[in-house]
């Protein structure tokens, strides 16, 4: 007789779940791509478009930030919009989760209604490695702002990003279910840089978590990626049609960041550094 497989007694949402808890700090960006609009306009913006959205982290704080924000996310994966969804769920008041729109859509389309702001976190656009095709996406994603629009891009770069590196983080207070008496893990985070090839840019990247208890989630997210460099992304986005691109640095690497960003001309040489490019319509 076939022997049935025991139900797993962590849920399926889990490694997002970690995934969040690891690498996003979504509170901030919200707040941050909202007062950098303010400061480039001079006026709020209301829907903001995320792509790459995964389980849309940034939009659930930003349907929370005014009542009057709209989120539209994009993913093509269905299995962590769903997620997401669940998170959504338990996190936002119904009328803040109506004001949230997902697609399970290529980033490469154009959206309607036009959003004031487009972000591209966490190097996701790196994915694409062809310039052709980059300067498609960025071409759609012009016709899909509006007027004063604003295109966030997250990126990263620098040697320590480019070397054979495992770095390890503790994660604590992971809900292992849902409601308030949930059962909560802690776990280790592990960032894997496999591999960096100077001719092609190209790099290979995995995450993989440890639980208290013993279980691996081992390359639970890889990563095929292009290490753009800042003046190829601002060629690019000129070419697609954006006509100003500022570049906002951290104030100072001195082996830890201080997560604060402001718009320069010129960076420090840093190890490792994480960017972020605002184009403008
Ligand atoms: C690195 S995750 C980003 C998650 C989240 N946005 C963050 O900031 O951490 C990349 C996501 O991009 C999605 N993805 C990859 N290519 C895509 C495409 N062409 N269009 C839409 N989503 C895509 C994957 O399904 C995955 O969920």
């Amino acid at each position: 007789m076939k022997k049935k497989t025991p139900a797993s007694k962590y849920p399926d949402h889990l490694v997002y779940r970690l995934y969040e808890a690891a690498v996003q700090s979504a509170e901030v960006h919200a707040r941050w791509f909202d007062e950098v609009y303010g400061e480039i306009n001079g006026t709020t913006p209301n829907l903001l478009r995320e792509d790459f959205c995964g389980t849309f982290q940034i939009s659930r704080e930003w349907v929370k930030l005014r009542p009057k924000n709209f989120a539209m996310g994009l993913d093509l994966d269905p299995k962590v919009l769903e997620a997401g969804q669940a998170f959504a769920k338990e996190s936002l008041r119904a009328e803040e989760f109506q004001r949230l729109l997902l697609l399970k859509k290529n980033v490469v389309s154009e959206t309607r209604p036009k959003s004031d702001i487009v972000i591209a976190c966490n190097y996701s656009f790196f994915i694409i490695q062809d310039r052709k095709k980059l300067i498609q996406y960025f071409k759609k994603v012009r016709k899909s702002l509006a007027r004063r629009g604003l295109f966030f891009l997250e990126m990263a770069g620098g040697p320590g990003m480019q070397e054979q590196v495992r770095e390890t983080k503790v994660i604590k207070g992971i809900p292992l279910g849902t409601g308030r008496g949930t059962k909560k893990a802690s776990a280790i985070y592990f960032w894997d840089q496999k591999s960096f090839d100077p001719i092609t840019r190209n790099g290979k990247y995995a995450i993989d978590f440890r639980l208290s208890d013993g279980k691996w989630y081992r390359n639970a997210f890889t990563y095929d990626w292009r290490l753009w460099t800042i003046p190829e992304l601002k060629d690019a986005l000129t070419e697609a049609g954006f006509s100003k691109v500022r570049v906002y640095w951290e104030t100072a690497h001195r082996g830890v960041g201080t997560g604060e960003y402001l718009e320069t001309q010129s960076g420090d040489n840093a190890w490792s550094w994480i960017a972020y490019l605002a184009a403008s319509c």
